[in-house]
């Protein structure tokens, strides 16, 4: 017989995204149509384990779909990788009477929420995450809106760059992976994509297709390098003394992580945040909700996290044939 829930708890853990907040707004009004009880554990498993718990009503979320970053705040804590502290999480849940937590957070997170599950508090995870790297699912909560931010931004540095007929390098988050700078790439029609996963770090090379699209009379020569490559001060300082060509270098840094979420993280983030509650309420424990070909779908944690992912090869073929 599944176990009948009371109690959810909710939290966001890791890095903040835009469209947490929708997530947590749907939880919390969902949980409650449904007759629950909610409680927002603030501060992720570090306030968790210092025992930061409020109880939430409708009112708790009022205002919050359109706002970037997360009410309930976010952390990062090291004492809930070890097991007494995942224990100790465990006990405060039952003392708290929360029976079962819906977390949001990358797949840092889902671990923690797996060894919650492992413990007893039945848990459903969200991939909340701007840099899009969990392997289970096409889209995580905040990818949109970072994009679009970092797309603009993009946008701004290009018009300066042909204006000055330079070479402009624009970092972008995404931690080891390229999916960000694959699509700002794309969207910003980048002369260059620097992806982790793609690389060969030969800038003596990229410095020859620098110099090679001048001849060919472009105004400027955009690279987009993800974070996961770096060094984007140290590349623009190379390219500049090789080729005399002005080139400067811009990191956008974690504007990339806040403002309003877009449309479409707001509707994900709400259909994920609503149907982690139903699926708590059907007895479900130890899942992550994806969106894959279309839909929205759960997969069990452990092969959740066992799954792999790289970044979409046809797209970056033709950001190279496209340039
Ligand atoms: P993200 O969730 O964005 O991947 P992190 O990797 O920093 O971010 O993980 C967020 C938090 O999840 C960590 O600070 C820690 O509290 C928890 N966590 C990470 N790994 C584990 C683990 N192996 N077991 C339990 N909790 C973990
Ligand atoms: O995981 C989201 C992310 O913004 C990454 O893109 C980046 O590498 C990291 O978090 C930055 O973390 P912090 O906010 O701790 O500097």
């Amino acid at each position: 017989m599944a176990k009948e829930i009371n109690t959810i708890g909710v939290l966001t853990s890791g890095g903040d995204a835009p469209g947490m907040n929708a997530a947590i707004r749907a939880v919390v009004r969902q949980a409650l149509s449904k007759g629950k009880k909610v409680k927002g554990i603030k501060r992720g498993y570090a306030g968790l384990l210092n025992e930061e718990i409020i109880d939430m009503d409708a009112k708790s979320v009022s205002d919050s779909i359109s706002r970037g970053g997360t009410i309930l705040q976010t952390a990062r804590c090291m004492e809930f990788v070890t097991p007494e502290g995942q224990q100790k999480g465990a006990e405060i849940c039952r003392k708290h009477g929360i029976d079962a937590i819906v977390v949001i957070g990358g797949d840092g997170s889902f671990k923690g929420a797996q060894k919650l599950a492992a413990l007893g508090i039945n848990t459903i995870a969200l991939p909340g995450t701007i840099d899009l790297d969990i392997a289970c699912t096409d889209y995580t909560i905040g990818f949109d809106t970072a994009v679009n931010t970092a797309m603009e931004a993009i946008d701004k540095v290009r018009d300066t760059s042909t204006s000055h007929e330079r070479c402009s390098i624009i970092e972008v988050m995404g931690r080891g992976a390229g999916h960000i700078a694959l699509w700002c790439g794309l969207a910003n029609g980048a002369e260059e994509i620097l992806l982790p996963e793609k690389f060969d770090n030969d800038v003596d090379k990229l410095i020859e297709r620098v110099v090679s699209a001048k001849k060919k009379g472009k105004q400027h020569y955009i690279i987009v390098n993800a974070e996961g490559i770096g060094h984007s001060q140290s590349m623009a300082e190379q390219i500049e003394k090789a080729t005399g060509i002005e080139t400067r270098a811009t990191i956008l840094g974690h504007m990339q992580r806040g403002g309003s979420p877009t449309c479409k993280d707001r509707v994900y983030a709400t259909t994920m945040g609503a149907m982690a509650v139903d699926l708590l309420c059907e007895g479900k424990s130890n899942r992550v909700i994806g969106h894959k070909g279309g839909e929205f779908v759960d997969f069990d944690i452990d092969e959740a996290l066992a799954m792999t992912k790289d970044i979409d090869e046809y797209m970056y073929q033709i950001s190279e044939s496209l340039v």
